[in-house]
């Protein structure tokens, strides 16, 4: 099949890869003809584990081009994803400019009948805003062409992508045109062997799917970070009630991991939008207001209990802490609402210095912050230790698993970890004389 793309980003390359490395014909447009240059010749704007080789090999073998021209675009694919960002607005909601100037694009050129498939996030109802802004450029052609709009979310997680595409829990489409469904069956056949994952359902339903899921997880984890800090105040280990709870099948081990917040692109922007859709039909979302507060609290967390130890923030002046962890997650180098950022800022403010390792993110620091006299990047874990008066950890790098504890203590000037990820055991920590903080783990805090 011949497939279009608009939108370069991370979806739309890691959907452009994956159809063409099952055999589609697929053309990624882009505006941003230096991004495009480059991807043609193998450079990938982001760091995803198993996307370069894809993008490389069905490059060469032609089944993956790159262009700028949209008109190119549009004559090319039956099918026409739009693949492009949603930024928040200030307000919280998504803003959707981008995904109207594609569907317009799409009306101003096509000459044969199309189907549009809305891959990016966007609130519920913008199938609707896209099908009549495709028909407003055919009117003013003057031009009657059968289209179809189609949502069909995307499940992608960051760090896992390559793999979460070629084998989805479901693939959501939302349409209700047996043609498109016909198509849509077709594409994503390779992807659908074993047994049928194809949900099909009207297009408001699968708008509010994505939200829905991704709103889901954010409270699982909003949930446990509300009782993890209960817990520490109750003397109790929240990773002992994790796995408690999480024995029952109903609840499960997934997406109970306490910590520092959830950042990334999607939980912090996608629960700020269905908050706000809630908003515009009369309805207040208070539980999605509150996984939101939970969150933003959450990021400071690791800040409150620096406070407590050091007394007060006024003693952070002139410290120095080793940073393990600035990715929001590990298996990738994306920073956007990391919560080592609050973290950071938060010791900066307070006249503290930070030397930061990262196994993939030190190249996204380095950008965002720039050359500072209070931020040292470190060529490795370990000399971010030297001279740091302690240790803090942000992100669950496997790296970051098994250290040398004798070592480190050497390179610090006190023994103490705040361990944002719950990484390490309280209790052999404790007894190799450190002080440990986790989080949610009150019998460690106290601990002498
Ligand atoms: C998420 C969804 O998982 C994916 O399906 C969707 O398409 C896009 O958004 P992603 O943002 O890549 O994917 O990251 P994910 O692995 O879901 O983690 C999100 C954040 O939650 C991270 O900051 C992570 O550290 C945090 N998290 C996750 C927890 O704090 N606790 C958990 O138990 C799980």
């Amino acid at each position: 099949m011949k497939i279009t793309i608009f939108g370069t980003g991370y979806v739309g390359l890691v959907t452009g890869a994956c159809l063409a490395e099952v055999g589609h014909n697929v053309l990624c447009v882009d505006v941003d003809q230096g991004k495009v240059e480059r991807l043609k010749q193998g450079i990938i704007p982001i760091y995803e584990p198993g996307l370069e080789p894809i993008v490389r090999e069905n490059h060469a073998s032609g089944r993956l081009a790159f262009t700028t021209d949209a008109a190119e675009g549009v004559a090319f694919g039956d099918i026409q994803f739009i693949a492009v960002g949603t930024p928040p607005d200030e307000d919280g909601s998504a803003d959707l400019q981008y995904v109207r100037a594609v569907a317009r694009s799409i009306g101003a050129h096509m000459t044969t009948s199309k189907v549009v498939v809305n891959k990016s996030t966007v609130p519920v109802g913008t199938g609707d805003q896209v099908r009549a802004e495709v028909q407003g450029q055919l009117d003013q052609r003057g031009l009657s062409l059968t289209f179809d709009v189609v949502s069909n979310p995307e499940f992608l997680k960051e760090g896992a992508a390559v793999n979460d595409f070629m084998k989805p829990d479901r693939i959501i489409v939302g349409t209700t045109d047996p043609h498109s469904e016909r198509l849509m069956r077709e594409l994503y056949a390779p992807f659908n062997r074993n047994h049928d994952r194809m949900l099909v359902m009207d297009l408001r339903s699968a708008e509010l799917t994505k939200y829905a899921a991704n709103a889901m997880l954010a409270t699982k984890i909003s949930f446990m970070n509300e009782l993890a800090n209960l817990a520490e105040r109750l003397g109790a280990d929240i990773e002992q009630v994790r796995i408690g709870i999480g024995s029952d099948p109903r609840i499960g081990y997934h997406f109970i991991y306490p910590g520092c917040g959830y950042g990334g692109s999607c939980f912090p922007k996608d629960v700020q939008a269905l908050h706000r859709t809630a908003r515009e039909v009369g309805y207040e979302a208070t539980l999605l207001d509150a996984v939101e507060a939970v969150n933003n609290r959450q990021k400071s967390r690791l800040i409150d209990l620096i406070q407590r130890h050091y007394g007060g923030a006024a003693a952070l002046a002139g410290k120095t802490f080793a940073l393990w962890g600035l990715a929001f997650k590990p298996n990738t180098d994306d920073m956007r609402a990391a919560p080592s950022r609050v973290v950071m800022e938060a010791l900066w403010a307070a006249g503290a210095r930070v030397q930061a390792f990262d196994p993939e993110a030190m190249e996204e620091t380095q950008r965002i912050y720039g050359q500072r006299d209070d931020l040292m990047l470190c060529g490795t874990r370990d000399a971010a230790l030297k001279g740091a008066d302690a240790l803090i950890v942000c992100t669950e790098w496997k790296s970051f698993r098994a250290p040398d504890f004798a070592l480190m203590a050497e390179s610090l000037r006190e023994k103490t970890i705040f361990d944002g990820r719950n990484v390490y055991d309280p209790q052999r920590l404790a007894e190799q004389g450190w002080r440990y903080y986790g989080i949610g783990r009150g019998l460690s805090v106290d601990r002498p």
